[in-house]
């Protein structure tokens, strides 16, 4: 595996691959692997001739008061993480290398970027679009590759994608669980082990919503379900638990066929996402 720090560099090295027809993937990072971006990185080694990540903690889509200089970084567990999952380039620019020069030029993410996790955080979409079309421009991938964990960043992405004709496949790929089905996460340490015990009920209010709404096609039953569950059975607090059209994100009409169940929940040191994602064909 390569380090790479600059852009020249990065688009010297693939050059030959793009003249050669190489199927190139892009798998976008902050840094301090996981488990979670390692499988994103070997679903991306399967799929095609070359990998490259990107490990860059973009400061363009952090607010004012979210912590990015004590964002966590660890480049040296980054690189043996990355190289043992099949990594072929990894790409770790300076914030001078991606933001050279400010032309006050910005990409607005749209109402979709306004509500579920976007509403706490105004402005943090418009980053990541920003970064990531960077990154594209920059890596000319095939395929890139985003986890479905972050539902929302990941249909963003799709609509970027879409609205500006970018000639890349974007790749979702699902989230892996523990054994009682909660979501796998950096932050579930961060759950007292009361906390850890009650965390599984997420998912499974939120499988139960997905079932009353095939079942009963009543969209507020459904959730009220969900939320009380989670409320009886946890003591987190719902931030927002909502169904809503995929990928747009809009509020459901009787022709949505694929749907994005989501929520947010606070317990007492963190706040859990989790989401399905579903088409009416399932009924
Ligand atoms: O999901 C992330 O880690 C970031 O939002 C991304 C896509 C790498 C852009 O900085």
């Amino acid at each position: 595996m390569k380090i790479i720090t600059t852009i020249v560099e990065l688009q010297q090295e693939l050059e030959m691959h793009h003249l050669e027809n190489k199927k190139i993937a892009l798998v976008p990072t902050m840094g301090y692997l996981h488990e979670g971006h390692s499988t994103l990185a070997k679903a991306a080694r399967q799929d095609n001739d070359l990998v490259v990540m990107s490990d860059f903690v973009n400061p363009t889509q952090f607010g004012p008061n979210e912590d990015y200089e004590n964002y966590p970084r660890d480049l040296a567990r980054d690189e043996k993480i990355a190289s043992e999952a099949g990594v072929d380039y990894l790409f770790v620019p300076t914030v001078d290398e991606m933001y050279p020069a400010d032309g006050g030029i910005r990409i607005e993410a749209g109402p979709a970027s306004k509500i579920l996790c976007g509403a706490a955080r105004p402005g943090h979409f418009n980053g990541v679009l920003q970064v990531v079309s960077k990154l594209f421009h920059i890596v000319q991938p095939t395929n890139a590759y985003f986890g479905q964990k972050d539902a929302q960043q990941l249909a963003l992405i799709k609509l970027l994608v879409r609205d500006y004709n970018f000639p890349v496949t974007i790749c979702g790929v699902p989230i892996v669980r523990e054994d009682d089905g909660l979501a796998k996460s950096s932050r579930n340490v961060f759950l007292t082990a009361e906390e850890r015990k009650q965390a599984p009920v997420i998912q499974q209010a939120l499988q139960q919503a997905k079932d009353n709404f095939l079942k009963h096609h009543d969209k507020e039953f459904a959730i009220q379900n969900a939320i009380d569950m989670i409320e009886t059975k946890t003591s987190g607090h719902i931030d927002y638990l909502e169904l809503r059209s995929y990928p747009d994100l809009q509020e459901i009409h009787p022709e949505t066929n694929q749907f994005l169940l989501a929520t947010a929940v606070y317990f007492s040191n963190v706040r859990l996402i989790d989401n399905i994602l579903f088409t009416i064909e399932e009924i």
